[in-house]
């Protein structure tokens, strides 16, 4: 008889793990959005107690003191490390939450059985090791963690002790809950395990279990909560690639089959695309698109730093598609939504592809013009230079600090800031005065947004009658908000209906119009005004083609041509009778 070794796969290893706490009573919840909510502490969620702070900190959780998820997680944080054997910008957490219920030494019992057992993972114990928290002035050494752990007879010399920067978690942004924690890590170097966590990165970690029992307040003091928790976090891609004795991360199933896709060549490249394409997809199916800001512009850096590692694969035609299908595939049995929006997600993917496509070649020659230009001793390429390159050419800062370092230079990012300061006052007194409220700024994509609403207004009084009438709208580069009055949630076919309008407008490239006249004029021309808004004699008015007409002070686009594919994201209700939609142009 053969006796071949088992493949684990990320399915396998997901259902045990649930199925595990399921048998120690815990519930099981649905893990959240990656993208979080405006005036989150993360723009992205980072870890699966995130959306447990209310809980951790006391509030009763609807399905009790035992939970139990898989989180999909995004730590833009680790970049820099992502081409290594294990970093990925955007993993599966397996957790395990105890709200006040069990603590260490139930916790850490728990964890050991699923690891160690053989009717679960059956990892061989003389390949672990543990490490607990060391202790300072404020919180003691954590010797009831070192008890548990030699208890279950794990060695004294497999149990390390360190400080607040290995073993201590949270808070998430500067206040929340935090606590000590425990790490237990699996030896995948070759040989006998030797040395230990903090100095031998043949020690890699897999589960982490922290014991959150403090609130970390504004003044960075600590106040004990009124329960003890337990949040756990174990890397699932990791934890698979040990089951099976991988070198890499990238040989597991989901993964290895998007490196495939990728021709032989420069390794760290086709590991870095793999993974900045999966947290693109994500991010893109959380109904995320690219721009200049904030969690748009995280994803711009990953999407354009990945089409740029394309490059020194030598792939030098559109190769995005091909790669973010296979995440999607990869993807489809258990995130349905990421593959029920395949068309949108290749949409948005592709055409940031497009847009950086167009200037990338420039803007490298750009770059190697600049870097030879430097003489043999001054090795900083001038903040302006990388300033100019972000402007006129869209590349990130970092992608030009990498570029420098595979050089041996350095950017002068001082410089840069200072270039990009002095670039938006400038714009901001050249368009002072001239926005209405609303908009986040004067950027192309704002008014671009500014436009695409005027429309929607339309679309909407023509599909759901002229009852229909706004209440407010917030536009930022990354999406319009309109909210507005009508009674009831729209169907799937209204908003189709919706989009289809939009859409046959921007693509009958509409003029847009503005001329002025009296309030009274406009609203016998049929503009759409605030009802009880106070004009002065004179109004503007824009119109778009033959569709819309509205009071408004615009900046508007000058065609309609300019606008891009209409995607409602979201519809939701925000008060009684005003609906809200949230959309982009992709
Ligand atoms: N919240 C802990 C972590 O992310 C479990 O490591």
């Amino acid at each position: 008889m053969t006796n071949e070794p088992k493949t684990w796969t990320t399915a396998e290893l997901r259902q045990l793990y649930l199925k595990f706490f399921e048998s120690k009573n815990h519930a099981i919840i649905p893990g959240a959005p990656v993208v979080t909510k405006e005036g989150s502490n993360t723009l992205f969620t980072t870890a699966g107690m995130q959306p447990l702070e209310p809980f951790l900190l006391g509030q009763s959780h609807p399905q009790g003191q035992r939970l139990a998820n898989v989180q999909v997680c995004i730590r833009t944080t680790d970049i820099d490390s992502v081409g290594d054997d294990s970093h990925l910008t955007c993993f599966e957490m397996l957790g395990n939450w105890s709200l006040g219920d069990y603590f260490k030494d139930d916790s850490i019992a728990m964890s050991w059985e699923f690891l160690t057992s053989s009717d679960w993972l059956g990892l061989d114990p003389s390949r672990l090791a543990v490490t607990c928290y060391a202790g300072d002035d404020t919180v003691p050494q954590d010797t009831e963690s070192a008890q548990a752990w030699l208890k279950l007879g794990v060695p004294a010399a497999r149990i390390f002790f360190y400080g607040r920067d290995d073993n201590w978690w949270g808070p998430v942004g500067q206040t929340g809950p935090c606590g000590p924690d425990t790490e237990i890590f699996y030896w995948v170097g070759d040989g006998n395990p030797t040395g230990e966590p903090a100095t031998n990165e043949s020690w890699l970690e897999i589960w982490n279990n922290v014991f959150m029992q403090f609130d970390q307040r504004d003044d960075g003091t600590y106040e004990p909560l009124t329960q003890q928790n337990v949040d756990t976090g174990m890397g699932l891609e990791r934890t698979v690639a040990v089951l099976n004795g991988y070198a890499n991360i990238y040989e597991i199933d989901i993964l290895a089959q998007i490196i495939q896709t990728l021709p032989a060549g420069v390794e760290d490249s086709r590991r870095i695309i793999t993974d900045h394409i999966r947290t693109a997809v994500f991010m893109a199916a959380a109904g995320l698109a690219p721009s200049n800001l904030d969690r748009g512009y995280v994803m711009r850096r990953l999407i354009r730093r990945a089409i740029r590692h394309g490059r020194k694969l030598g792939i030098n035609e559109p190769f995005i598609n091909k790669v973010a299908a296979a995440v999607i595939e990869s993807l489809a049995e258990t995130y349905g939504e990421v593959k029920s929006q395949e068309a949108i997600i290749l949409t948005i993917l592709t055409a940031e592809e497009q847009k950086f496509g167009k200037t990338l070649e420039r803007g490298l020659r750009e770059f190697d013009k600049a870097a030879l230009a430097l003489s043999d001793n001054k090795k900083e390429l001038d903040g302006a230079v990388a300033f100019k390159l972000y402007d006129t050419y869209g590349f990130p800062l970092e992608i030009t600090q990498e570029l420098a370092d595979e050089r041996g230079l350095i950017v002068d990012v001082n410089g840069f800031n200072e270039a990009f300061k002095s670039h938006q006052e400038k714009s901001r007194t050249a368009t002072a005065g001239t926005f209405a409220s609303g908009l986040a700024d004067h950027s192309e994509q704002v008014i671009k947004y500014h436009t695409t609403t005027h429309l929607l207004h339309e679309a909407l009084r023509r599909i759901l009658g002229d009852t229909v009438q706004q209440k407010g709208s917030n536009i930022t580069p990354e999406r319009l908000r309109l909210d507005f009055a009508y009674g009831a949630k729209l169907t799937d076919e209204q908003k189709q209906e919706v989009e289809e309008l939009v859409n046959e407008h921007i693509t009958k490239s509409l003029p847009v119009t503005r001329e002025e006249m009296s309030p009274d004029s406009a609203h016998k021309a049929g503009a759409l005004g605030f009802f009880g808004e106070k004009y002065g004699d004179r109004v503007s008015v824009y119109t778009v083609g033959d569709f819309s007409k509205e009071i408004c002070t615009g900046p508007h686009v000058a065609n309609t041509s300019e606008l891009g594919h209409f995607k409602i994201a979201k519809e939701e209700s925000v008060a009684a009778g005003i609906r809200r939609i949230k959309a982009v142009l992709v």
